[in-house]
């Protein structure tokens, strides 16, 4: 089946002109279908990587109710619910994906014109731009009391991190535990206050709610003149706390370095994106977020964070099944790499609680 057929399987307004690839994405194929007529929109077709996701059905259902949750949001505010909500284009038959002979899963949605991407936020403007954007969609969420499918179970649980990382190491299956026992201590030490943090999700003392879980910036559409549009990418909203989608973000917007960069004096954490960010998540989140979720924003860094040096350093103890390698030592590089940029932020900690303070009292 060519794209053109895929693309006439679903209710698309218009006349197919072409469907062209679209670059950028690591995870779905994405392609643009062009209509012909000038008032029909664009579609963008997705085919839904099912080998990270499944069931994908459900996550379309996730993706579906997420956004006729926003629309219904935007339209309250006299917004503009084809440009501030993804909308999801459903299949001739009703569905909102369609299953090719392949077993393949397809999915459309409406193309959004005239809007910016940005690859990376390396300033703080643009930072606070990515926290505003990840902050209004949270807020859009925050009354969807409708519970999702989990589609990535055990998404940034750090107990069941630690239920994998203590089997991994009791199989030790290529022998590299032996040497690593300086960089299992790091996990270690740190094992039962990532967990006391854990126990207030488990708990609800911090509260569950909606989360998108991809905070990359090239995840938020912006109009021509910079201002949040919306938020787009929704194959990976759950139910976890929200913490995780601040503390993902954190992650990878402060790292001066590279994920797995060599030279470990590049790496560390900037303090002035993390600013900048928070200022931007908190002059949307202020309003919903609970003191105990504000008392633990800055921690959340730390916590996901340390989630990817555990998870880097598992799968090198594993023999490298998870992530994918370019040299043997892959995996301990970025666990190393991951690890100093973990210290730096334990060692402005202090700093970064006083930032969320004192961003919050301001907006009081
Ligand atoms: N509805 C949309 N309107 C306009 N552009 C979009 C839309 N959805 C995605 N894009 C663009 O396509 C890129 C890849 O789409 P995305 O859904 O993020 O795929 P992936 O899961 O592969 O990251 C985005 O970064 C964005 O630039
Ligand atoms: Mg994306």
């Amino acid at each position: 089946m060519n794209l053109e057929q895929i693309a006439a399987k679903f209710q698309l307004e218009g006349t197919v002109d072409r469907v062209e690839p679209m670059g950028e994405g690591f995870i779905n194929d994405t392609f643009i279908i062009r209509t012909k007529e000038r008032e029909t929109p664009d579609y963008l077709l997705q085919r839904k990587n099912k080998r990270i996701f499944h069931p994908i059905p459900a996550m379309m259902e996730n993706i579906e109710k997420v956004c006729a949750h926003i629309k219904k949001k935007v339209s309250e505010k006299n917004g503009d619910p084809m440009r501030e909500a993804m909308t999801v284009v459903r299949a001739k038959d009703g569905k909102l994906y369609f299953q090719d002979e392949d077993d393949e899963f397809w999915a459309v949605c409406v193309f959004i014109s005239d809007t910016v991407a940005y690859q990376s936020a390396k300033t703080p403007e643009l930072a606070f731009q990515g926290g505003k954007g990840i902050g209004l969609f949270q807020s859009m969420v925050s009354d969807l009391k409708e519970p999702l499918t989990d589609i990535l179970p055990g998404f940034h649980n750090i107990r069941y991190r630690f239920n994998q990382w203590d089997a991994v190491l009791a199989k030790d299956p290529v022998d590299r535990k032996a040497k690593l026992s300086s960089e299992i201590a790091w996990i270690e030490s740190r094992r039962d206050n990532m967990l006391d943090f854990w126990k207030l999700v488990e708990s609800g003392e911090i509260p569950t709610r909606v989360t998108h879980n991809d905070t990359k910036i090239n995840n938020i559409l912006f109009d021509l003149n910079g201002e949040v549009l919306c938020v787009i990418d929704l194959d990976t909203v759950l139910n976890s706390t929200c913490l995780n989608d601040f503390g993902d973000a954190m992650r990878s917007y402060t790292n001066t370095g590279a994920e797995d960069d060599e030279n470990l004096d590049a790496v560390s954490c900037d303090i002035s994106i993390f600013e900048g960010f928070t200022k931007g998540y908190l002059s949307q989140a202020k309003s919903f977020l609970t003191d105990k979720e504000l008392e633990y924003l800055a921690f959340s860094a730390k916590y996901i964070t340390y989630e990817q040096v555990l998870r880097f350093l598992m799968d090198y103890i594993d023999g490298d099944k998870y992530y994918k390698i370019k040299s043997p030592d892959h995996n301990y590089q970025r666990t190393v790499a991951q690890y100093k940029l973990l210290t730096s932020m334990e060692e402005q900690y202090d700093e970064m609680c006083r930032i969320v303070r004192t961003v919050a009292a301001e907006l009081d």
